[in-house]
């Protein structure tokens, strides 16, 4: 089918399907041009409104952009990305708050019982904020590339090191680590390829 056939049913106009999707690229490295509070506030007034699992909302993000914050994530950060993140004006840790069962009464009101039927077990509560909050992590790389920005997630780091220079509390988990700002010079790979449609779609 063409190119034009297979975009037809979409009602996403094509510059924002390119910016968000189709041109998006993870940069290897960025430009010293900074990324600004208003700009972040911004994608989250946007990816707020993405649905979660009892509207939970467990993600977290901590923001690493001065020299000495980015030495204490640096460190931890396996092979090149520590080099990728040092090059990045910015830096998000984005975390799952594993008590975010206590918001819930306000958040899912209509159902206050939620919190004590569903998430009392520690285990189950952790499965389900990690889980919730990766969801969140999608979200938020869209919304970072819907500020005009890229994003370039990684999970190559060593998490309970982070978890302990960021999270001392014990009540939270890192999920992902994402560079953000413009891209620097040549910052990326050729494109890789993408599964098929058939590949992944089936019908029962
Ligand atoms: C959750 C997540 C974790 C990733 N972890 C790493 C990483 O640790 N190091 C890295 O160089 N790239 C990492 N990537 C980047 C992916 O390899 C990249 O997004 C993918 O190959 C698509 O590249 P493109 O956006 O340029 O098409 C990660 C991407 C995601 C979404």
């Amino acid at each position: 089918m063409s190119e034009t056939l297979v975009r037809a049913p979409l009602v996403l106009d094509d510059a924002a399907a390119d910016l968000l999707f189709r041109d998006a690229r993870t940069p290897n490295n960025f430009s010293s041009e900074p990324v600004s509070d208003k700009q972040l506030r911004a994608i989250y007034e946007l990816i707020k409104w993405a649905p979660t699992a009892f509207n939970a909302q467990p993600l977290r993000v901590v923001l690493v952009r001065s020299a000495a914050a980015k030495d204490r994530l640096l460190r931890h950060l396996f092979g090149s990305n520590a080099e990728k993140a040092r090059s990045a004006p910015l830096v998000a840790i984005l975390a799952a708050d594993l008590r975010f069962d206590q918001e819930l009464p306000r958040v899912f009101p209509h159902f206050p019982q939620a919190k004590d039927v569903h998430f009392s077990d520690p285990a189950t509560r952790e499965e389900a904020a990690l889980s919730y909050a990766q969801l969140q992590v999608g979200y938020f790389i869209l919304g970072v590339r819907a500020a005009g920005l890229a994003a370039g997630p990684m999970i190559g780091y060593n998490a309970s090191g982070i978890d302990l220079e960021f999270f001392p509390d014990g009540e939270h988990k890192v999920l992902t680590v994402v560079n953000i700002g413009k891209p620097g010079d040549d910052p990326w790979f050729q494109r890789l390829p993408r599964l098929e449609y058939e590949e992944v779609f089936s019908e029962v």
